[in-house]
């Protein structure tokens, strides 16, 4: 690996905060997938950036192996892509706090998920927080990647990214290029509850690699169609959350949209169908994740490479940094 990519060069982050669901997946985990075919990839798992609200040192640990196998299981192919931990490449804590000096506290401050993150978590307000931004803005352009696929809810942080890259380049000269986000066909997958984004925390997630039973489940007790209050009644699905989740699962969906909309399947039906593409979807996944989960060591093992592999460009960047701004 050169220090700029001479193919456009492709990072994403994603918390080891629990099981995935259809949002990561929908959302950015399909497009990891998808691009580590076409260019130089890395994934990273941003345990630094869970500290800021898992605070128990063994959940913390557990959830990032699982977090490895789950994008394994998904399609991340260690041989096409570098899959690592962000803490097992600390250079990015050094930038971040260099880049801390180049960005003014108001942009922080103003960061949608920041205002988010302070409501829902009113006694844990860590100055992680604030600076979190930072830090993904660090893991990006440590690597100098390009291109970050993500889901919309990360669009402020992107932006973050890039008008920290200006007041870099400004004041040191240039060095950075800016990232760009690269969204899926489903930048925001709704939640069951059909109004917020898909979220563990709201309690509102579809898991991805859980049981049948659980899929179902949680797929049943979606909110459809509201303004359906009969069976007879004709359905909606260009608003209707189950059905927009059916055009990621099958070529169908036109054809079960028709029967909605005169009214010869109901918002039932649609949610069986539903669970049942969706466990028959994952369900290799599940049996990968099971296998990767029964061999820690293997999973282990593709982490620490990846970690060593991204050695030599994070360690070039930063003397480049460090020679910019004057540290000897
Ligand atoms: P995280 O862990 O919250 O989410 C991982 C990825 O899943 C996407 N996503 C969604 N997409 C569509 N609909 C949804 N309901 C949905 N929920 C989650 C997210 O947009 C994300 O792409 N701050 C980042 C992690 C990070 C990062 C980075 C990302 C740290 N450093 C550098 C990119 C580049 C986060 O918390 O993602």
């Amino acid at each position: 690996m050169t220090t700029t990519a001479v193919t456009p060069r492709i990072f994403s982050g994603i918390q080891p905060s629990g099981a995935p669901h259809l949002g990561n997946d929908l959302g950015a985990i399909r497009n990891y997938v998808r691009l580590q075919a076409e260019y130089e990839a890395i994934y990273c798992i941003v345990d630094y950036h869970a500290l800021t609200s898992t605070h128990d040192a063994a959940t913390l640990r557990t959830r990032t192996r699982e977090m490895a196998a789950t994008l394994l299981s998904l399609g991340l192919d260690p041989e096409r892509c570098t899959l690592f931990v962000q803490s097992h490449r600390p250079e990015c804590t050094e930038l971040a706090w260099l880049l801390t000096t180049v960005t003014p506290v108001s942009w922080l401050e103003r960061t949608p998920t920041y205002k988010e993150k302070k409501q829902n978590q009113p006694d844990d307000i860590n100055h992680g927080l604030l600076t979190y931004p930072v830090l993904q803005a660090a893991d990006i352009i440590l690597y100098k990647a390009t291109m970050v696929p993500v889901g919309r809810d990360q669009a402020a942080h992107l932006e973050l990214s890039r008008e920290i890259v200006r007041a870099f380049n400004n004041r040191y000269g240039d060095t950075f290029p800016e990232p760009q986000a690269v969204y899926t066909e489903a930048p925001v997958v709704l939640g069951t509850d059909g109004v917020r984004k898909m979220s563990k925390s709201l309690g509102n997630a579809i898991e991805v690699l859980a049981d049948p039973e659980t899929v179902r489940k949680q797929v049943m007790g979606m909110v459809t169609d509201t303004t359906r209050a009969l069976r007879k009644d004709p359905g909606h699905p260009d608003t209707c959350n189950v059905c927009q989740l059916q055009r990621f699962f099958g070529d169908d969906h036109e054809g079960l949209w028709e029967g909605e909309r005169t009214a010869q399947t109901g918002c039932v039906d649609m949610k069986k169908l539903l669970a049942a593409r969706i466990t028959d979807h994952y369900a290799a996944a599940r049996e990968r994740y099971l296998e990767l989960m029964a061999t820690p060591d293997r999973v282990d093992e593709i982490l620490a490479a990846g970690a060593e592999r991204l050695k030599p460009l994070a360690t070039a960047t930063m003397a480049e940094v460090r020679e910019r701004m004057g540290l000897r």
